[in-house]
């Protein structure tokens, strides 16, 4: 392996304006993908765009924010007027704007999943969903599978068992688990452990959890 460094003058200039072979222009390149990404994404959930009608309509991109702007929101079966900029995640709009603080934020980058809710019945980050992007969907959050009369069977089984300790992971591992026994009724542990396989509890409450939901499976399968 040589030791020779190259020196700045030695490394090839990157002309930010210089065109491409395709004629394009790195700048131009760039905001044009910028454009894709953020444009594409904002026009398909605030209009119902399809992503070919925006890419073949490339003059009807209408732009929204940086300012707040409109949407509704479908929550736990009740809609929900908010204003939003276009960078408002859905957990902070749960959290900060409608105060439904069941729903934890930990690392806020989609590691942990403690903020996990239900889109359409299937787990999310909601940190790492754009509440734009729930618009036209139906957000189940922590709230919204209990009533003050009642809890889930599964966070019934959580307390019976014990499966919480400082108890900042449990609504995203309960949601997970919901989300679990509603497609599968009968699942193994291996099943739960999987379903859970994203959610991280620094405190290892894992092997109550796998029991509480196996106990919520098997209690849902005698009533049923
Ligand atoms: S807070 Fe969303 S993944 Fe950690
Ligand atoms: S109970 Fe503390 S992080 Fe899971």
């Amino acid at each position: 392996m040589s030791d020779h460094q190259p020196s700045q003058k030695e490394l090839p200039e990157a002309p930010s304006t210089a065109p491409t072979p395709a004629g394009i222009s790195r700048r131009g390149f760039l905001k044009g993908a910028g454009i894709t990404a953020a444009g594409t994404a904002l026009l398909e959930g605030v209009q119902g765009f399809s992503r070919e009608a925006v890419a073949s309509t490339p003059k009807g991109v209408k732009e929204f924010g940086p300012e707040p702007f409109p949407v509704t929101l479908h929550i736990n079966g009740k809609e929900h007027a908010l204003q939003i900029e276009p960078r408002t995640t859905l957990a902070d709009a749960l959290r900060i704007q409608l105060n439904m603080t069941g729903t934890k934020v930990s690392c806020d980058r989609g590691v942990c999943s403690s903020c996990t809710v239900l889109l359409d019945r299937m787990p999310v980050n909601s940190c790492m969903t754009l509440a734009i992007d729930a618009v036209g969907h139906h957000v189940t959050t922590i709230e919204g599978i209990s009533t003050d009369e009642q809890m889930h069977p599964l966070q019934a089984a959580f307390v019976r068992h014990d499966a919480m300790q400082c108890g900042f992971c449990t609504p995203g591992m309960v949601m997970s688990c919901v989300s679990l026994l509603e497609k599968n009724p009968h699942p193994t542990e291996a099943d739960v452990r999987y379903a859970v396989s994203g959610n991280l509890c620094r405190c290892g409450t894992y092997p109550k959890v796998f029991a509480a939901t196996l106990d919520a499976a098997s209690q849902l399968a005698r009533k049923a």
